[in-house]
């Protein structure tokens, strides 16, 4: 395994990735990169400048001038978006943009270089271990029971993440998908010292086959 490792962590609306992540951060001496907050900064300008969604070219260009920054909290062209990105418009809008291919192209480039400048990460979305870090050291796709998931994240409510989980899975760019050498955990009955255990495991193995 070379110096920049790469954990990849995919999986539908809460499932647990971003635990996940933060506790695998501090152990591992890694950064997290929340690939999912790409997404929502641009869905964010997008409707700040009003720009109609299904517009395909008009959000590609969007994405291309774009400026994301995030060193200090998440800012998109010097707006700090950071609590902007969690609202009911953001939630309504991101898996439109997101479905969009010229947005991912130039999302994943800069999720690749952000990876590059940071020595590796910990890093989460729908299409990581699939599209983005094919190469991955370790590649986790998790999972949760239906309910479990909504209660996890009731502020959004059921009908919201359903209509996010029904896009993302369906889309023809880079649909939420499991690698097939991903490790599928169900988090739904695990405390997170039992999943990252598990995890921390895995790690160990990947790293010994790769000395
Ligand atoms: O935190 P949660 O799992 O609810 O969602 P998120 O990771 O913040 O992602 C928000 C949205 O961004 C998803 O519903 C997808 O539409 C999109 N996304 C994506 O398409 N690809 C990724 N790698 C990450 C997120």
């Amino acid at each position: 395994m070379t110096e920049a490792l790469v954990i990849a962590i995919d999986g539908p609306a809460g499932s647990g990735k971003s635990t996940l992540g933060r506790a695998l951060a501090s152990r591992l001496n890694l950064q997290t990169l929340d690939t999912g907050a790409t997404y929502r900064a641009m869905a964010a300008l997008a409707l700040r400048r009003n720009i109609e969604l299904t517009n395909l070219d008009a959000i590609g260009e969007l994405a291309r001038s774009a400026v994301l920054d995030f060193d200090h909290g998440v800012r998109i062209d010097d707006i700090d978006v950071s609590e902007e990105i969690r609202s009911d418009a953001v939630n309504a809008a991101v898996s439109v943009v997101a479905a969009n291919a010229l947005v991912r192209s130039v999302l994943v480039a800069w999720q690749r270089d952000w990876a590059q400048r940071h020595g590796g990460g910990i890093i989460e979305g729908r299409d990581i271990g699939s599209v983005v870090f094919p190469d991955a050291a370790v590649k986790l796709y998790l999972t949760a029971r239906a309910e479990e998931r909504a209660k996890r994240r009731a502020d959004e409510g059921q009908e919201s993440i359903d209509r996010r989980d029904r896009l993302d899975s369906t889309r023809s760019t880079s649909p939420l998908t499991m690698a097939p050498d991903a490790h599928l955990i169900d988090t739904t009955e695990l405390s997170i010292d039992e999943v990252v255990s598990a995890v921390m495991a895995m790690i160990d193995v990947a790293r010994g086959a790769d000395r």
